[in-house]
C-alpha cells in the first residue's frame, strides 16, 4: 500500500472542497486559529511514518486526552475502574448532564466529560502526581520530551468552563467524585490542553494498534485484553452522539477533540491523526471526519 501517494491525494481531495463547520470559542483560546489547516499523519507498525499537510503545527488535544486518561486508570485499577464509569454508547452530546441523575451518578462511559472528570478524580488517588504521568507516558511514547500543557488554553478554559464546573459538582453531590472539586477540574483541564502535532498523535497512540505496547522498546502501558477493550470503547464511544456514524463511515476505533483532532487505529497495521480545526455540530472536525471516510472507502484499511 502506498500510503504516502494515498493521504498526499486524499488530502488534496478533502481541500478541493468548501470547508464546513466552526472552531470551538467556547474555549476562547481556541477561537483565533486559522481554520483552513489540515494536517494528517499516519505511524505504521512496521515503523514507517507517513505525512502530509498541516502535520507539523500544534493543536490542544481536548477530549482525546480521555483516552490516555483511562490507559492511565485501567492500567493500575483494572476492571475495578467499572464501578465508577460505564462503558456504554451514551447518545449524548460531550459535555451532557442529562443522564447522571438516572444513573445515580455513574457516566456512562469514560470519554464523555462526565466520564473523563470521575476517571480524572480516581487518576488523583492512583498517582502521586497525574500530570506528571500522563506527559511522561505522552514523551515515552511518542519519542518526544518536548510536549508540554498549553498554559493559555488551560487558562482560557478554566475561566469559561462553567458546563465541567456544573458537572463535577453535580457528580460530588452524587457520591462519585472524591476529591476537591477545583483540583479534579484543574487536572482535567490542564490534560485537556496538551499541545501536540499530529506526527506526535499517531506515534502515541500507535500502541493501541500494537497490542498495547510500543513498537521500538517494547514499553507496555496495558496488556493485550485490556487494548482490546479501550480499542472497543474508542469505537463504541469515542465520537459521542456521532459514534454510530464515525463506525458506519470510517470503521474504525477512534477519539475526537474539540482542537480540531482525530485519532483513528486498525489494530496490527497503523494509527493516524488528522487534524482540521472547524468543527461539525456534534464537536468533531469536518475534514478531519471527510478524510478518514475516503481514506477507509479507498483503502479497505478498516476493522470491517
Ligand atoms: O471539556 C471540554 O469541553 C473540552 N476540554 C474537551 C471537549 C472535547 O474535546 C469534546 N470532543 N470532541
Amino acid at each position: 500500500m502506498n500510503y504516502q501517494q494515498i493521504i498526499e491525494r486524499i488530502h488534496q481531495e478533502v481541500l478541493l472542497h468548501k470547508n464546513y463547520g466552526e472552531v470551538a470559542d467556547y474555549i476562547p483560546e481556541l477561537a483565533g486559529i486559522d481554520d483552513d489547516q489540515f494536517g494528517v499523519c499516519l505511524a505504521h507498525v512496521d515503523g514507517k511514518i507517513y505525512r502530509t499537510g498541516d502535520w507539523q503545527t500544534h493543536f490542544s488535544l481536548q477530549s482525546i486526552v480521555k483516552v490516555l486518561l483511562l490507559s492511565l486508570a485501567y492500567a493500575r485499577l483494572g476492571g475495578q475502574l467499572w464501578q465508577r464509569v460505564g462503558v456504554e454508547p451514551s447518545g449524548t452530546p460531550f459535555n451532557s448532564l442529562g443522564t447522571l441523575e438516572h444513573d445515580d451518578g455513574i457516566p456512562r462511559n469514560p470519554f464523555s466529560n462526565a466520564g473523563a472528570l470521575v476517571v480524572s478524580d480516581v487518576l488523583l488517588d492512583l498517582y502521586q502526581d497525574p500530570k506528571a504521568a500522563l506527559l511522561d507516558l505522552i514523551h515515552s511514547f511518542s519519542g518526544d520530551e518536548g510536549i508540554q500543557f498549553d498554559r493559555n488554553v488551560a487558562e482560557s478554559e478554566k475561566a469559561e468552563g462553567y458546563r465541567n464546573v456544573a458537572l463535577v459538582n453535580f457528580l460530588k453531590s452524587l457520591g462519585n467524585i472524591h476529591n476537591d472539586v477545583d483540583d479534579v477540574l484543574a487536572l482535567y483541564f490542564d490534560c485537556c490542553s496538551v499541545a501536540i502535532n499530529c506526527e506526535q498523535l499517531a506515534k502515541t497512540f500507535l500502541f493501541f494498534a500494537n497490542n498495547g505496547q510500543t513498537i521500538d522498546d517494547h514499553h507496555r502501558l496495558l496488556n493485550r485484553s485490556q487494548t482490546k477493550r479501550i480499542n472497543a470503547i474508542m469505537l463504541t464511544c469515542g465520537f459521542y452522539d456521532e459514534a454510530g456514524d464515525f463506525a458506519y463511515q470510517v470503521g474504525l476505533p477512534g477519539k475526537s477533540g474539540v482542537g480540531g483532532g482525530i485519532v483513528a487505529v486498525l489494530p496490527k497495521e497503523f494509527s493516524i491523526a488528522v487534524w482540521s480545526p472547524r468543527l461539525n455540530e456534534k464537536g468533531n472536525s469536518y475534514r478531519g471526519l471527510k478524510f478518514l471516510e475516503q481514506f477507509t472507502t479507498e483503502t479497505g484499511q478498516s476493522i470491517f
